[in-house]
């Protein structure tokens, strides 16, 4: 008994270390012999946690052994909400709770909890709290009696901390014991299957230095109206360990617009936007506003890719960035290519891009700062004037001089 426990906490560490178990989990809320929550997900948290000298950012994933708290979940009967409590490892737990009105039933709630005193994952962790972080803008919402299907990984930020749900099957308030046959497919999938894309995707040979990559329009609604907009070109820069290749490459990839698509939220403080292109590639942009200074930035990135020729999924996150500063009120602008390096694996290169992601009125952008670069790139121009500006008035004082000594010559004749 004492061995084979030693064993399955082995099992999870190395689960945990590696990011390779990936595998689904299925959780199941019961009360009495019928259920009325299921869930097959597959699920990755980034946990940024302190140590004495630095923080550090730690990837984990929903092992196997994960099982439901029945004490803590519940089927709303007595009143309260639906909610999925799973729990895993010393100590960790994943929540969804759930709301529902006349047609639709929604994730109401995401809530994440981890134990900093267990030392195989946060090691060194200069706390042993139990933490709990609450999002409550989650995005998962489907019909009533049909069960919300969604493979494309879905990001939510939790607290600072990143929750990546993928391959998702969930229903809440379940006619029966099983998910009904009859599903609603999340947006993110939808436009991958009209897309005739499916693994092709995948680059098997070392990619050639991609052409700059198509400029796309994204935006995020609130109520019917834009709250977030923003216009970029968008290129991957990161390095994984690729099957077919037998080696770790650095991969050049550029996001295609018109097989991209876009969510998010919009919080007066805080917009999160999340872009995924075939399902497979994920990328989400946090920027936060700074009250005190009335500005704001991109403070955090994200990218999860799963692809065929993985051997595990790549993650990235860095959630202490301080990119593209701006007034709130206006929208950031920057023409020139801008390299933002997220870790050291990956880095996120930016042509042509305008975003504003808070105060967007009539679905327009507002007046833009423009980058550094693109006010250095506008004084050559300036200057290439100003010379020629120059050289006409030196020709012009010269053609006078001579048409005056000319004028003199005929003069003496
Ligand atoms: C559950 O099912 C068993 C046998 O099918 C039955 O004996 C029991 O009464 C049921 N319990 C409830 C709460 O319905
Ligand atoms: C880490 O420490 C800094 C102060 O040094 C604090 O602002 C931050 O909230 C801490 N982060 C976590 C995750 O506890
Ligand atoms: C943990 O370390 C951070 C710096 O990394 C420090 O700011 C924080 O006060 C420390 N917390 C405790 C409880 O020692
Ligand atoms: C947190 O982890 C520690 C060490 O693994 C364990 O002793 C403790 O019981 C855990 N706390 C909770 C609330 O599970
Ligand atoms: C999240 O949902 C749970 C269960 O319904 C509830 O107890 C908790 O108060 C909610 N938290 C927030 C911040 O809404
Ligand atoms: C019900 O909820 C869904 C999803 O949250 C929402 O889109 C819809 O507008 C709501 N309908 C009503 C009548 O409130
Ligand atoms: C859902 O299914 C149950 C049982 O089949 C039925 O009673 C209920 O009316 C259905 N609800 C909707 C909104 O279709
Ligand atoms: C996407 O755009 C490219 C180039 O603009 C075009 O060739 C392709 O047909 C488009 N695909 C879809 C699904 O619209
Ligand atoms: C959505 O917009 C309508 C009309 O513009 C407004 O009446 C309603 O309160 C808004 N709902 C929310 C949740 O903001
Ligand atoms: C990609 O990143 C690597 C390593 O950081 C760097 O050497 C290379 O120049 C980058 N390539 C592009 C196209 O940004
Ligand atoms: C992959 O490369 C390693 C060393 O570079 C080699 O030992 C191994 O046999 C290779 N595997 C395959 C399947 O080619
Ligand atoms: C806001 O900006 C001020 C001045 O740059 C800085 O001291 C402060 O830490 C910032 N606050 C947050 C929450 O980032």
């Amino acid at each position: 008994m004492k061995h084979s426990n030693c064993c399955s906490a082995l099992l999870v560490f190395i689960c945990f270390a590696a990011l390779g178990c990936s595998q689904a989990v299925t959780l199941e809320v019961r009360e009495g012999n019928s259920t009325c929550i299921k869930a097959d997900l597959t699920a990755f948290f980034s946990i940024t946690y302190n140590t004495s000298s630095s923080a550090r950012t730690v990837q984990v994933s929903l092992p196997n052994t994960t099982t439901v708290d029945a004490a803590s979940s519940s089927c709303g009967a007595d009143g309260s909400v639906p909610w999925l409590v799973a729990t895993f490892g010393s100590g960790h737990a994943l929540g969804l709770s759930f709301t529902r009105n006349g047609s639709f039933y929604s994730v109401d709630n995401l809530t994440l909890q981890y134990n900093l005193s267990d030392s195989s994952i946060f090691a060194e962790a200069n706390s042993s709290d139990v933490v709990t972080v609450v999002s409550a803008t989650v995005g998962i919402w489907a019909a009533i009696n049909t069960t919300y299907h969604c493979v494309s990984s879905t990001s939510v930020v939790v607290g600072g901390q990143m929750v990546t749900l993928s391959d998702m099957r969930l229903e809440a308030y379940m006619p029966g014991n099983d998910l009904s046959s009859a599903e609603t497919v999340c947006a993110a999938d939808q436009a991958s299957t009209a897309a005739p894309t499916t693994t092709a995707q995948t680059p098997t040979t070392p990619t050639p230095q991609p052409a700059t990559p198509e400029r796309g329009t994204y935006s995020i609604s609130n109520n019917g109206t834009i709250c977030f907009l923003a216009q970029m070109g968008l290129q991957l820069n990161f390095s994984y360990f690729s099957q077919s290749q037998n080696k770790t490459i650095q991969e050049i990839f550029n996001l295609t617009p018109n097989l991209t698509v876009s969510s998010g939220s919009c919080e007066s403080n805080k917009a999160n936007l999340v872009l995924t292109q075939d399902r497979t590639t994920t990328l989400n942009f946090i920027f936060t506003v700074n009250s005190t200074t009335n500005k704001y930035h991109l403070s955090g990135i994200t990218l999860f890719a799963n692809w065929s020729d993985m051997t595990v999924p790549f993650t990235a996150t860095n959630t202490s960035l301080d990119y593209l500063g701006t007034t709130v009120g206006r929208s950031y602008m920057c023409n020139a290519e801008q390299t933002l390096v997220v870790v050291e694996q990956f880095s996120l290169n930016t042509f042509r891009l305008q975003v504003q992601p808070f105060g967007v009125t009539t679905n327009h952008f507002a007046t833009a700062e423009e980058c550094q670069m693109d006010q250095d790139q506008m004084l050559i121009p300036i200057i290439v004037g100003a010379a020629l500006a120059g050289l006409v008035l030196i020709v012009l004082i010269a053609y006078l001089i001579g048409r005056k000594r000319s004028h003199a010559g005929y003069q003496t004749i």
